[in-house]
């Protein structure tokens, strides 16, 4: 079988204008913008590259964003200050501090000091909380929702499907996980989650409808480790140096794409799959965030 490709691109520009519209929407109907504010520490170069596209796609929607980079050698107090006077300001709707943050801070106490209210990243524990009760009045994360837009938008169905998840991150494993297993109409999945300790993986990930790879280590999924027909989502992406690319370095998600795609039904590639979409979905949840906030 010969894998018919899922087009994050095409599939995160659709979020993208439903979320210019609502955006439109809101301005009109509350004479303001919603508004992002971005903390970034250091600068870690993958980070002023994200922080920076980020911020571009605010503008091309009509956030209003704003970005705050502090040194590296900032306390971590000082980042909880400026979290916390952020928290404070109406006209601020969404607030995401760029992990990673460096070496001595507690990523766990930054995130865990904003507003769950702001917390468009989903990474606060009220928010996971929502999620794991069932609760739609949280914030999601990102990378998670947006696989989940892929599939539904594609067509795909879930419901009673076997969903493996590869990676137990508390970013996308975990969060992934109680997407799928939560009762209803795109979801009701049957899902294993599966780590660096599991036992046998390949024979756990050969039992997937759908496969979802999000471990971060390139290229660790090989065709003999899923079955045929599967539905496979990568979302590693690995930087892996490369003297022919322009940037030094080419892209590489979890899965060995080649051989993976003459036997999956559908799959995402890296780049141009999972990626774009978790942009869109920090956006859709900006909106989210102004909204509830009115
Ligand atoms: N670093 C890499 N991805 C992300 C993300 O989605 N949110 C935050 N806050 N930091 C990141």
């Amino acid at each position: 079988m010969s894998a018919r490709l899922i087009d994050g691109k095409a599939i995160s520009e659709q979020v993208l204008q439903e979320t210019q519209d609502g955006v439109t929407q809101f301005r009109a109907k509350h004479g303001c913008a919603p508004g992002l504010a971005f903390v970034r520490v250091g600068e870690d170069p993958a980070s002023v590259v994200y922080v920076g596209a980020k911020a571009k796609m605010c503008e091309r929607l009509g956030i209003q964003s704003q970005t705050f980079v502090l040194p590296a050698i900032t306390s971590e107090s000082q980042v909880l200050e400026l979290v916390r006077s952020l928290n404070g300001q109406k006209s601020i709707h969404g607030i995401l501090v760029q992990a990673p943050l460096p070496d001595g801070m507690s990523q766990d106490r930054v995130f865990e000091a904003i507003d769950p209210a702001k917390d468009v990243d989903g990474f606060h524990p009220m928010n996971v909380g929502k999620l794991a009760v069932g609760d739609p009045g949280g914030f999601i994360a990102c990378t998670p929702a947006g696989v989940h837009q892929l599939l539904i938008r594609s067509g795909i169905e879930i419901a009673g499907k076997h969903v493996v998840v590869l990676g137990r991150s508390r970013i996308v494993g975990k969060p992934m996980a109680l997407i799928l297993m939560e009762k209803g109409k795109y979801a009701d999945a049957t899902v294993t989650v599966c780590h660096s300790r599991s036992r046998d993986l390949p024979s756990l990930t050969r039992q997937a409808d759908i496969l979802i790879a999000a471990l971060g280590r390139n290229r660790f999924v090989k065709a003999d480790m899923v079955r045929d027909g599967a539905v496979v989502m990568d979302v590693g992406i690995t930087r892996v140096p490369d003297s022919s690319k322009k940037s030094g370095f080419r892209l590489e998600g979890d899965v060995d794409f080649g051989s993976v795609s003459e036997k999956a039904s559908w799959i995402t590639p890296v780049p141009g799959g999972v990626g774009p979409m978790t942009i869109a979905m920090l956006m859709a949840n900006t909106l989210k965030a102004a909204q509830f906030s009115m």
